[in-house]
């Protein structure tokens, strides 16, 4: 069995994120998502509008996710890769490069991201409806 993982906030679920969950699943049989937990995402100085429980709850409920698990530091995919004995690691092009190192252990993947929409212009637009 062909085992996937991806790493992110995925907060306020859009197209964007749908299509690199599904796109992922496709590469392989499983996918596993490692989601930022609230006190990782405080490091980053990214506050997401919904708890890691909530963004939990939504993302296991997507049909392409097997699996959720907390992704509460940048250090911990080598252990991630070796105890779920993934096969390809997959993130969105913004990453490029950036998990290059990771190639000893596992296929890095990076796919184009979608284009026009992420969770920051959701809020950016939302934020700018008001002011209207
Ligand atoms: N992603 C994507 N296409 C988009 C937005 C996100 O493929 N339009 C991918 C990212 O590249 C990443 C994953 O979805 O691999 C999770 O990204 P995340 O940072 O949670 O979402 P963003 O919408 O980029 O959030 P933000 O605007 O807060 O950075």
């Amino acid at each position: 069995m062909k085992k996937v993982i991806t790493y992110g906030t995925f907060d306020l679920i859009h197209v964007g994120h749908i299509n690199i969950l599904r796109r992922a699943k496709e590469m392989g049989d499983y996918l596993i998502v490692a989601l930022s937990t609230d006190s990782f995402n405080k490091t980053k100085k990214k506050k997401a509008y919904y708890s890691y429980e909530e963004r939990k709850i939504i993302l296991e409920s997507i049909r392409y996710v097997d699996k959720v698990i907390p992704e509460k530091t940048w250090e911990q995919k080598i252990e991630d890769i070796l105890t779920y004995h993934i096969d390809i690691l997959v993130m969105g092009d913004d990453w490029r490069g950036l998990f290059d190192y990771l190639k000893p252990y596992c296929d890095v993947i990076y796919l184009p991201r979608t284009q026009h929409i992420s969770t920051s212009k959701i809020k950016d637009d939302l934020y700018e409806g008001r002011q209207s």
